[in-house]
């Protein structure tokens, strides 16, 4: 087999019931097995302050190490009042310092993001690109993965039972394996 590439995955939600968490480990069965994707856990790391810097909180640490020593970000986010959840915004501060030393930066990354309703989280999707794009994170544009209506697409085993959003979540992980062919660092 060629090259396998670790992709760190991180979840903007710290419910155990998650849609978004649920759509993670689906996206790891239906990943291209080039592809091995992990969830870089953020519900720990302190709220960014820069006075920590001297001494960095271990889960800042463990954090910007799963990320730093991926070769790829997977990103699936809910939407808080049409914007990205804090404790993900907190986990992309954490992981866009120290300034110049982003573990994100030049990264292929590849934002997802769902809800329940019928916008499929696109604001929350939107701002999170925005802050990926001034890291120069090389977030893939398209196909674009927007989940409406999450809560209808799993069965009573966590299981994605929707054989359309499979379909298109499969074929959004072979666009994202071929950017990160594309993108990765050598
Ligand atoms: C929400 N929810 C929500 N949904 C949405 O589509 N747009 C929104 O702006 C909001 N805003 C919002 C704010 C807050 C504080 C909460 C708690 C929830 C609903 C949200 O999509 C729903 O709770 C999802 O189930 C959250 O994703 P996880 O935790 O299932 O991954």
């Amino acid at each position: 087999m060629s090259k396998q590439y670790q992709v760190a995955v991180m979840v903007g939600s710290l419910r155990k019931q998650s849609y978004n968490r649920k759509l993670a480990h689906a996206l790891a069965e239906l990943a291209p097995p080039s592809l091995s994707l992990r969830i870089a856990e953020i519900g720990e790391a302190p709220f960014y302050n820069d006075e920590l810097e001297a001494a960095p909180p271990s889960a800042w640490l463990a954090l910007r190490d799963a990320v730093g020593q991926a070769d790829a970000a997977l990103f699936l986010t809910p939407e808080y009042n049409r914007s990205v959840p804090a404790v993900l915004k907190n986990a992309v501060d954490v992981l866009s310092r120290p300034y110049g030393k982003s573990v994100l930066t030049g990264k292929p990354a590849a934002v997802i993001s769902a809800s329940p309703g019928a916008l499929g989280a696109f604001g929350a999707n939107h701002h999170l690109r925005q802050s990926l794009m001034c890291l120069g994170v090389a977030t893939m544009a398209s196909p674009e993965a927007y989940i409406s209506g999450v809560a209808g697409l799993f069965d009573e085993h966590d299981k994605l039972n929707n054989a359309s959003t499979r379909d298109f979540l499969t074929a959004f992980m072979l666009s994202f394996e071929r950017w990160i062919q594309a993108n990765a660092k050598a």
